[in-house]
């Protein structure tokens, strides 16, 4: 490798210069690599994403528990039978989503999340109390309302307890926060100009207005179709049928003046105010094959007479009339 007397010798420099380049290169690599494994980058983190005190850890065991991804997708994963999930805690807010997942058989009303809103803490999620201001902030929640709440939809009620509905929450949060550069694209879909994308008349007649009318307000009506009214607009239908079919809780049809069994095995009269107490506290008497926490309570929410008439709607569905 000497060079030749007498000639210029390059040998040497070039040897530097060759391994100057590979050492940089090796420098680049190993700083890339350490970078890799720096937490997140930015990136939202699971385990710091939290909702009702629980994080989205817990919310993704609970979502693969239910085999959600069956039917959806999720940050580029799972089945096209349901909508895409991603974004949507950011699109429709938390207290659309606490109304929707217990009762998933119907779309909520807006009386069903402004139920939701009365809970402080998903007030204080959501940034506010008020209804409006709530469906002015989350347009998707507006629209998904209007077009469709108070309407069956095509995903099955899942026995979701309050605890997993918060936790599948959390996990939603999380996945909407994460920076997926834009992903998943809008469907091509120009909107609601988009034919079958027209709100629905009869959904948008029933939630003109936005809040739960008051009792009395229809004056024609009986007070057994004002409270069937009513438990349409409050969201009852989206747990309960009219006839004997269990959805979410059990069907309303012959229930009155029947013996009803509750969890700790004793029963009751169906009566005035055992349907009262239950609209009011459903957790004091749980009916047997059912779990508490599932139904919110409508203390403060319904005032008295709304109660009433929604009890006569009950009683007119059938049963032992005394
Ligand atoms: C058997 C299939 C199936 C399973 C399992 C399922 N879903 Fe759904 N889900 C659907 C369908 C279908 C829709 C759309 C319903 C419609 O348009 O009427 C839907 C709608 C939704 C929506 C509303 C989406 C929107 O854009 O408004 C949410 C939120 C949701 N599902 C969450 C879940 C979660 C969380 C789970 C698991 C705990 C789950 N789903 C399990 C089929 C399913
Ligand atoms: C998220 C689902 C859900 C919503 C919304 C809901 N309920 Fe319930 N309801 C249940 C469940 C579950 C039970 C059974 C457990 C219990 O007794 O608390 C139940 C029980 C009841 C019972 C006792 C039924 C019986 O067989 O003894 C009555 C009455 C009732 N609900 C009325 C209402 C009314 C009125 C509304 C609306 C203002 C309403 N519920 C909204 C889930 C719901």
């Amino acid at each position: 490798m000497s060079c030749p007397p007498g000639q210029r010798c390059e040998e040497g420099a070039k040897r530097r210069r060759a391994l100057l380049v590979l050492g940089t290169m090796g420098a680049i690599f190993l700083a890339l690599s350490a970078a890799s494994f720096v937490d997140s980058r930015g990136q939202a983190i699971p385990s710091q994403v939290s909702y009702a005190g629980y994080d989205a850890v817990e919310g993704k065991r609970v979502f693969q528990a239910y085999n959600c991804m069956g039917c959806h997708t999720i940050v580029g994963n799972g089945a096209y039978f349901g909508p895409d999930l991603t974004k949507l805690y950011g699109k429709v807010g938390p207290a659309w989503l606490e109304a929707f997942l217990p009762s998933a058989g119907a779309w909520p009303t807006s009386g069903a999340v402004a139920m939701q809103l009365r809970d402080g803490a998903i007030a204080d999620e959501s940034g506010t109390a008020s209804i409006d201001a709530y469906l002015e902030k989350y347009p998707d929640a507006a629209e998904r309302v209007a077009r469709r709440g108070g309407h069956a939809s095509l995903m099955p009620n899942l026995p979701l307890t309050r605890v997993e509905t918060q936790q599948l929450v959390a996990f939603l949060k999380y996945a909407s926060s994460i920076h997926t550069e834009g992903w998943p694209p809008k469907p091509k879909v120009d909107g609601l100009s988009f034919p079958q994308a027209r709100p629905m008349p009869a959904a948008l007649a029933s939630t003109a207005g936005g809040a739960i009318p008051a009792g009395g307000q229809a004056a024609a009506a009986s007070p057994a179709e004002q409270g069937a009214q009513l438990a349409r607009d409050t969201g009852c239908m989206a747990c309960h049928s009219a006839g004997t079919e269990r959805l979410v809780g059990p069907g309303w049809g012959g229930l009155y003046g029947t013996e009803e069994t509750l969890d700790d095995g004793s029963t009751i009269r169906v009566d005035e105010a055992y349907l009262t107490e239950s609209i009011l506290d459903p957790d004091a008497k749980v009916v047997k094959g059912y779990v508490p926490h599932v139904m919110p309570a409508y203390e403060g929410m319904l005032d008295a007479g709304q109660v009433e008439s929604i009890v006569t709607y009950i009683r007119s569905l059938g049963g032992d009339h005394p």
